[in-house]
């Protein structure tokens, strides 16, 4: 029997994060077998390397909206590649194999890979920004913070939201020095606490977001790329993400304004991913409060990935032991059989 068209596109219905966790996974055991190395580069392409074939596999046709970068700088998962089986929806799908290269290869917390999608053109493309400006919390603080208010506004509101006082929260910030000057020390200097971040504001942003794991908000100036993964988590979490565009120069700021972007909008959680049907997987590659990192046993890797789709509120925990042996450290589960 051959396709017809309808046939072929079959929308959206199908819960692909459970499909996503097995590139996820098959990218975090990669990186991890690069642990503490000090080689990121190999972290990043070990993951990438295995991740693509997975992808590959997967009933959809995808294209990369936020991937490794341009085309002539990233010979895989390049923005604008085509990814998934060829048959299924038409998705974009953001990407990234290691947020943590440098955490993953000094051995540090909380490294992930993580792999996004939605319907087709409805992520946001920061184009030439790198940076934006970044404030995420959980669902029951989305009316309470305003993006544009001092951080001292949003501490006390948040608090009162909480019933606690400021010195109770804990504020997740990229360790940068772009940071130091004014928002490190104005949360400090209104009482409340810090959890610096070395890399992996993805994962900051997932915390913040979810209760138990210490972290009231995440603010601070990070990648866009980022910005769009975390958005999307978020949006199956049930968090609220705010976000600027924030030139690096004059340069990017006014290669930005002539490709129409407006550098003051606020973005929200909307903007960033306009679906309501998104689908996101992550699996920790070194050990953090999110998720665990990758185990290994002589002939097993163990990983914990989180799977969640925005249109149910399915968030799943995935503990899975895949069979490796040193020929094949690329588990045969995760190369599409199994
Ligand atoms: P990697 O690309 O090395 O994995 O780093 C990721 C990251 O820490 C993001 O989580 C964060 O948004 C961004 O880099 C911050 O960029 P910079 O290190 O330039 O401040």
């Amino acid at each position: 029997m051959t396709d017809t068209p309808d046939l072929v596109f079959v929308g959206l219905d199908r819960n692909l994060a459970l499909d996503l966790v097995r590139a996820t996974e098959a990218a975090a055991i990669a990186a991890s077998r690069h642990l503490g190395r000090g080689d990121k580069e190999k972290v990043d392409q070990a993951a990438v390397d295995a991740m693509r074939p997975v992808l590959a596999t997967i009933s959809m046709r995808g294209t990369v909206v936020i991937g490794e970068g341009e085309k002539d700088e990233a010979p895989m998962l390049y923005n604008g590649e085509l990814v998934g089986d060829g048959t299924g929806p038409e998705v974009d799908l953001a990407v990234d194999p290691v947020d943590g290269t440098t955490l993953t290869a000094k051995s540090l917390p909380n490294a992930l890979a993580i792999v996004a999608v939605a319907e087709r053109n409805t992520m946001f493309d920061p184009g030439p920004c790198v940076y934006m400006e970044k404030l995420a919390v959980g669902a029951d603080l989305a009316g309470v913070v305003d993006f544009e208010a001092p951080i001292e506004t949003n501490l006390d509101r948040i608090a009162t939201a909480r019933g606690v006082t400021v010195p109770d929260l804990t504020v997740c910030i990229l360790d940068r020095p772009r940071h130091e000057e004014e928002l490190v020390k104005r949360v400090r200097e209104a009482g409340a606490r810090i959890k610096f971040l070395l890399d992996g504001d993805v994962a900051g942003a997932i915390m913040a977001a979810q209760p138990g794991t210490g972290v009231d908000l995440l603010v601070g100036i990070g990648g866009t790329p980022e910005g769009v993964l975390a958005a999307c988590a978020l949006k199956c979490l049930g968090g609220a993400f705010f976000g600027r565009l924030y030139p690096r120069s004059d340069t990017e700021r006014n290669l930005a304004r002539d490709r129409g972007y407006d550098l003051d909008t606020v973005l929200t959680l909307d903007d960033m991913v306009r679906s309501d049907n998104v689908f996101v997987a992550a699996t920790g590659i070194t050990d953090g409060e999110l998720l665990r990192g990758v185990r290994y046993s002589p002939d097993t890797a163990i990983t914990h990935s989180l799977s969640m789709r925005s249109l149910s509120g399915a968030v799943r925990l995935i503990e899975t032991r895949h069979r490796i042996s040193t020929s094949n450290l690329v588990p045969r589960a995760l190369s599409g059989m199994g």
